[in-house]
């Protein structure tokens, strides 16, 4: 018997600074004794990675991009999130399912009905148990993303609309699900947001360890 790991995801406007985060996050997990997995999407498994490059880089139609996301995140959650999380491995993915409420059902404008559809089908049920949602303005995210980057991809590219766009169907996600996530306001100084994502880290920690109740180990129906 296993305890079932802790299923993390971090979610933002492309500039928001999550990446910056990501890696302090799975050091602090890593102190706090957790086996952790840190995984992206898309991507997270070699057809997921070949995909990530495909839809990162090649125009297609919005459904095609739709689903290709979901044929990445297939494979990742069969045959690496949900068995590490049943061999009681903590998981902390740079995005997931949220981003796809957030750029294709958002900022694309395809709406939530099909992603929620494709959720359904791929994840039955089962998602993050906590989410970090890097806010910041959208100005600022377009300013830090012009500095960063030397070649944009096809999200990077896009226009203030479709970002406006994606961070409201981001925050509608946080008011479907309010619970689940941690809202981090990201224009604050990084000491700053370190202290607050601790405090949030440490009380996840203890909420494990307190309520999870142990599960028994092998793959899941
Ligand atoms: P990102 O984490 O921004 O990668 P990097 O920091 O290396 O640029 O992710 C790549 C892009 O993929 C990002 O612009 C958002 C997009 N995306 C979707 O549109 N839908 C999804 O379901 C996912 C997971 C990502």
């Amino acid at each position: 018997m296993t305890r079932r790991g802790c299923f993390i995801t971090l979610e933002g406007l492309d500039g928001a600074g999550k990446s910056t985060h990501l890696d302090w996050m799975a050091g602090w997990l890593r102190r706090a004794g957790l086996d952790l997995l840190c995984t992206r999407e898309p991507g997270g498994t070699p057809l997921g990675e070949s995909l990530r490059e495909l839809v990162l880089h090649q125009s297609m139609d919005l459904r095609t991009e739709t689903l290709l996301m979901f044929a990445a995140r297939n494979e990742h959650w069969r045959t690496v999130i949900r068995p590490a999380l049943d061999q009681g491995r903590w998981v902390l993915c740079d995005r997931y399912t949220d981003a796809s409420f957030a750029y294709q059902g958002g900022g694309r404008e395809l709406g939530p009905e099909p992603i929620r559809i494709l959720e359904d089908w791929v994840q039955q049920g089962q998602g993050p148990d906590c989410t970090f949602l890097f806010d910041v303005p959208l100005a600022v995210a377009r300013q830090r993303l012009q500095q960063g980057r030397e070649s944009a991809d096809r999200f990077e590219r896009e226009g203030a609309a479709f970002f406006e766009r994606t961070r409201q169907a981001y925050h509608a996600r946080v008011a479907a699900d309010p619970a689940r996530f941690h809202v981090i306001d990201a224009q604050r100084g990084i000491a700053d947001i370190r202290a607050t994502l601790e405090e949030a880290l440490q009380a996840l920690l203890r909420a494990h360890h307190d309520r999870t109740p142990a599960t028994r180990t092998g793959p899941t129906a």
